[in-house]
């Protein structure tokens, strides 16, 4: 019999995504399919989301609800099905439309800013997650639940300390795609969270006199894991574990690192309908389409030399400030970069100041595209992933993927998926990329350098382009390790 798994998370593809967390959430289904685990995905009920639904239903008749919580937090809720996607793996949806009927994105209005409920609205969905994943619907049961990131971790608080009455608890996983996001309120909430007194301790929700929900979901995991082998060993570390370090370290080697892998039918050149000219490691000379269109696109000068890339969210995390310090560098080396993003204005504002000193040589488009994205990884020759820190990093995949090099900075899933062209690693092959350790102006300079150097050796950097996409970045090897993980915490043997 398949164990049946209740994966919840705050966003998952195709439905909803502002980052890496919705593709991972998105891909685990088919991941751990092979495995006998059946896994069903709860996301809140975002008007995308609910949009799907009636999608579904092809707009005859409106979805049936399995459940109906009077009062969720105060608030009328109902509990839907639907798949995640056409023809895709068990979605349910919790419909509350005083808490995720808005407009905006998951986290915030349309103008960007954090709605100032959202404590509220994330430990509702944890208060429904916990009644789901505990067999309180009728027809539903599941053998464990997996919790990602804090606006879902509250599951695995309310399962500890108010389980459904008469609940058997399954035992909850919770895994962390990004420390530096932990759901910390203040503690006039807690009275709100309709939790026991109990659950105000310090191995509870109480956080530093505040609630934490990614803490509190922490302390109440029978397993905590990350997304990278190395930021699962950062994450001990103060650097990393940005206050966490410490329960982090407690748990010994409870916290495991299982890297994500990519969807290899979205994300395969041969067969992309978003490029100009699909390609493989054999066939390497019809990138040269896909870089010509990207200049067209982006108003980019036709020229000989390396055109680099970034597609990413425009935050400290990412390194961007340290990216617009190094520009006039890059294009002094003959270089061109094509950015995509979106993010903090102020970082924007540096990049379009970047790119009005070096027209034809820098430039931006700024906002969120999918296809665009993947015309990007097809069309340039180099990927910039210059993150201060990074959990696990999904564009170094696609890039290696599509032969565009990854020139990242050596940590988190950064440092365990990309080999740095170094002499013993070129010597035999092996690699796949550019890595420099500390992210400031002279270290990715040198990179940059570095990168520009090996570019004009064609010979070898189409032997870096061709290791690259010779690697396996599926989701083989880790949806094994979930499912061995899940199997370890039910007590049933593989
Ligand atoms: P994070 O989740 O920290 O943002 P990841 O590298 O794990 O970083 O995932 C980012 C995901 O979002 C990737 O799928 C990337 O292609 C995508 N992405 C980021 N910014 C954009 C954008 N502006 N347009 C399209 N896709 C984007
Ligand atoms: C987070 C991390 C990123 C990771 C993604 C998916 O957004 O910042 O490194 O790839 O989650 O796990």
């Amino acid at each position: 019999m398949a164990l049946q798994v209740l994966s919840v998370a705050s966003e998952a593809v195709p439905l909803v995504k502002t980052g890496g967390l919705a593709d991972v959430v998105g891909a685990l289904p088919a991941a751990l399919a092979p495995h006998e685990v059946a896994m069903t995905t709860l996301l809140p009920g975002y008007p995308a989301v609910l949009g799907s639904l009636a999608g579904t239903a092809k707009g005859k008749r409106k979805p049936k609800p399995l459940h109906e919580w009077p009062s969720l937090l105060g608030e009328p809720a109902r509990l839907l099905a639907g798949t995640l996607g056409v023809g895709g793996p068990p979605l349910l949806v919790l419909d509350c439309p005083a808490l995720f009927g808005r407009d905006g994105g998951p986290y915030a209005d349309p103008a960007g800013r954090d709605w100032d409920d959202n404590w509220r609205r994330y430990a509702a969905f944890g208060r429904a997650a916990a009644d789901i994943g505990a067999g309180a619907v009728k027809g539903l049961a599941f053998d464990l639940v997996h919790a990602h990131d804090w606006q879902a971790a509250m599951t695995l608080a309310y399962l500890r300390f108010a389980p459904p009455p008469g609940a058997k608890v399954p035992p909850g996983v919770m895994t962390i795609h990004n420390m530096a996001f932990q759901g910390f309120y203040d503690g006039a909430v807690f009275p709100r969270l309709g939790l026991p007194q109990s659950a105000w301790a310090m191995d509870g929700v109480e956080y530093h006199g505040g609630v934490g929900m990614l803490k509190a979901g922490l302390e109440a995991a029978a397993a905590i894991t990350t997304v990278s082998p190395t930021y699962a060993l950062e994450i001990r570390e103060r650097e990393f574990g940005m206050g966490l370090e410490g329960l982090i370290r407690s748990r010994g080697d409870k916290v495991r690192g299982i890297v994500n892998g990519i969807d290899v039918a979205e994300w395969n050149p041969a067969t992309d309908p978003a490029l100009a000219a699909n390609f493989t490691a054999k066939t390497l000379a019809k990138r040269a389409g896909n870089k010509r269109a990207l200049e067209a696109e982006f108003g980019l000068a036709h020229e000989d030399g390396p055109l680099f890339i970034v597609v990413s969210r425009l935050t400290w995390q990412k390194g961007i400030d340290v990216l617009c310090e190094v520009l006039d560098h890059l294009v002094g080396l003959g270089g061109r970069l094509a950015l995509l993003g979106s993010g903090d204005p102020a970082l924007v504002a540096e990049l379009e100041a970047a790119a009005r000193r070096h027209p034809g040589r820098i430039a931006l488009k700024i906002g969120y595209d999918e296809a665009l994205s993947h015309r990007m990884q097809a069309g340039g020759d180099a990927i910039l992933v210059p993150s201060r820190f990074e959990p696990c990093g999904l564009t170094q995949l696609y890039g290696l993927a599509y032969g565009c090099v990854p020139v990242v900075a050596r940590t988190g899933g950064l440092a365990d998926t990309v080999i740095d062209a170094n002499l013993a690693a070129l010597a035999v092959d092996a690699a796949t990329g550019v890595q420099f350790a500390g992210v400031d102006y002279a270290n990715l300079a040198r990179a940059i350098s570095r990168t520009v150097a090996l570019y004009r050796q064609p010979d070898v950097w189409r032997r870096l382009q061709r290791a690259g996409m010779a690697a396996d970045f599926s989701w083989k090897a880790s949806g094994a390790a979930y499912a061995a993980l899940y199997r370890e915490l039910v007590g049933v043997p593989a």
